[in-house]
């Protein structure tokens, strides 16, 4: 653990090597896994046990093992993935960050959002800020599960949110707060 929080840092520039399917079901457990024997709460905290909070994984072509290229939602309940787009939308997401074109050689980016109305019944606009924080720790999780994983990630909050949304075809109501990016670093 002191290991991964130590070498954790910001990697900007990945290989173009193939992530395995454990790999990618390691790091969307660490995300939002549920990890209560028989029970519904996860590997983040959330205010109220609320869960506002959602990953998206953008996987790329020839990415990941046994996985097409496409936008999928990840679904704790079941720890499985359901498609929402196909295609290699890698280079239209750096494009929404900015034109961050790095993100776009990371063979997956996983995206977070909050759908602020499932906390906001309880906390009211005070919950705006739980899912933020709450998207803070899910990150963390990714970089230290990445680490572990002899993986690297990379952490991207400057985009354009409406233009991800569409890019994405995720719903409207669910704000994009953060990227992490993640694969093997290259030597820069
Ligand atoms: C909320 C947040 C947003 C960030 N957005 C970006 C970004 O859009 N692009 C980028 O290259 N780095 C981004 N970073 C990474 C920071 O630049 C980086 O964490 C900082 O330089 C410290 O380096 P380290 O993460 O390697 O320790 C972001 C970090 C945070 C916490």
């Amino acid at each position: 653990m002191e290991r991964a929080i130590k070498q954790r840092r910001t990697i900007r520039a990945y290989m173009p090597q193939l992530l395995v399917l454990d790999q990618v079901s390691q790091l969307l457990w660490a995300a939002q896994g549920i990890t209560e024997d028989s029970g519904f709460k996860r590997a983040a905290p959330s205010a109220g046990a609320l869960y506002p909070m959602d990953v998206y994984a953008v996987v790329g072509q020839d990415s990941v093992e046994q996985i097409e290229a496409g936008v999928y939602q990840y679904e704790p309940k079941g720890h499985s993935l359901s498609l929402v787009t196909k295609r290699d939308l890698r280079d239209s997401i750096a494009r929404a960050a900015l034109s961050q074109m790095w993100m776009a050689k990371a063979p997956i980016n996983l995206v977070i959002t909050a759908e602020y109305r499932r906390v906001a019944v309880k906390y009211g606009n005070r919950g705006i800020r739980y899912a933020m924080i709450e998207a803070g720790h899910i990150g963390q999780n990714l970089f230290l599960q990445a680490e572990a994983l002899g993986l690297k990630a990379g952490i991207v909050g400057a985009f354009h949110d409406k233009e991800l949304i569409e890019i994405m075809k995720i719903p409207r109501t669910h704000e994009p707060l953060l990227i992490i990016s993640v694969g093997y670093a290259a030597a820069v």
